[in-house]
C-alpha cells in the first residue's frame, strides 16, 4: 500500500485519503494501486457500506503525476495492459457501494473525472475544478468524455474538456457534478455525516438502486478503454512531449509548430 494513500475504516465508512500534500497530491502509479486496492476492499468487505474520498493539504489532487507520465511509469502507453490507473478507474465505474468525495482546494485532471463516478460530492467554497487534458496534449480519461456531457450538457462539458477552463465550486454545482458547496471548515464534517447516513441505509436496496441508475456500466467501461487507447497514442506525441517539458521547466507550452 502506498504511503501516500491513507485508508481508514471509520465505522462502516472506508475513508480513502490522498496524502502527498508536498506534491499537491499528484497521483503516482503506486498511489493508483493503493486506491484500486481500497475499492476492492470496500467491495469485498461486508463491514464497509460507503467509501469517502478526501485529501490532506490545500488541494484535493493535482491529478496524475506528470513525471510518471513522462517516464512511461503510468503503464498507459501499453493499451493492452491493465495498469493500476485502469484498475482504479474500472473499480470506480464498477463500485456497488456508494462513493462520496470531499473536495477542498483544487481538483485537476483525474481529480475531477473520478468525481463523475461518485454518488455524492461535497466541495468547499474555495475548491476549483480543472481538466487541462488538451493543454497537456492528451485526451480526457475515466469516461469523462461520455459522463461530463451527460451530466453538464455538451457546451458546459466543452468549456472544461475542450477549452480547459478552470471552474469554481459554485459553477461545478451549477454543472451538476457537485451536490453541495460548504465552507472549508464545514467540509469534512458534512461529508463524513453524509457518508455515515448512506452507510446506515438498507444496504441491498441501496446497492440495487445504484446499479439501476447505471444500467450502461459496461458501455462506460468500454468508453474508458477507448479513451485509454487514444491516451496511449498521444502520450507518445510531440504535443505531449512539449507540454510535459514545459511543466517541468515551469514555462508555457508552445504548440505553434506542431500538428
Ligand atoms: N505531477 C507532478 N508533480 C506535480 C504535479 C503533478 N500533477 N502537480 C504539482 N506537482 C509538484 C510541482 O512540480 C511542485 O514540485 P516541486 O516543489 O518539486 O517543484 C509541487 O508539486 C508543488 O506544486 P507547485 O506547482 O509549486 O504548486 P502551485 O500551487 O504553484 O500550483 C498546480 C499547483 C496544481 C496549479 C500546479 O502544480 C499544476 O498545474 N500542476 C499540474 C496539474 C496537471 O496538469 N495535472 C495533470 C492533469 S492530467
Amino acid at each position: 500500500m502506498s504511503e501516500h494513500i491513507t485508508v481508514v475504516q471509520d465505522g462502516a465508512v472506508l475513508r480513502v485519503g490522498f496524502n502527498r500534500p508536498e506534491k499537491k497530491n499528484a497521483i503516482t502509479s503506486d498511489m493508483y494501486a493503493g486506491l484500486a486496492d481500497a475499492l476492492q476492499l470496500a467491495q469485498e468487505d461486508d463491514a464497509v457500506r460507503a467509501v469517502l474520498f478526501e485529501a490532506e493539504g490545500d488541494m484535493f489532487t493535482s491529478g496524475n503525476d506528470i513525471g510518471d507520465f513522462m517516464a512511461g511509469v503510468s503503464g498507459l502507453s501499453d493499451p493492452d495492459a491493465t495498469p493500476p490507473v485502469m484498475r482504479f478507474l474500472i473499480g470506480l465505474a464498477s463500485a456497488e457501494k456508494p462513493l462520496l468525495a470531499a473536495v477542498q482546494g483544487g481538483a485537476v485532471g483525474v481529480g475531477v473525472t473520478m468525481l463523475l463516478h461518485c454518488d455524492l460530492v461535497f466541495a468547499s467554497e474555495t475548491a476549483t475544478f480543472h481538466t487541462p487534458f488538451v493543454d497537456l496534449g492528451l485526451p480526457p480519461e475515466a469516461a469523462s468524455s461520455l459522463l461530463l456531457p451527460r451530466i453538464a450538457g455538451h457546451q458546459r462539458a466543452a468549456e472544461m474538456l475542450v477549452a480547459g477552463r478552470k471552474i469554481s465550486a459554485a459553477r461545478a454545482y451549477e454543472f451538476g457534478f457537485v451536490n453541495e458547496v460548504v465552507s472549508p471548515e464545514a467540509l469534512a464534517e458534512t461529508a463524513i455525516a453524509a457518508a455515515r447516513d448512506l452507510a446506515a441505509r438498507a444496504p441491498t436496496a441501496l446497492r440495487t438502486t445504484k446499479q439501476l441508475m447505471r444500467p450502461d456500466r459496461e458501455v462506460i467501461i468500454a468508453h474508458m478503454k477507448q479513451e485509454s487507447a487514444h491516451f496511449a497514442e498521444l502520450l507518445k506525441s510531440p504535443e505531449f512531449r512539449e507540454a510535459g517539458m514545459a511543466f517541468m521547466q515551469k514555462r508555457k507550452p508552445d504548440f505553434s509548430n506542431l500538428g
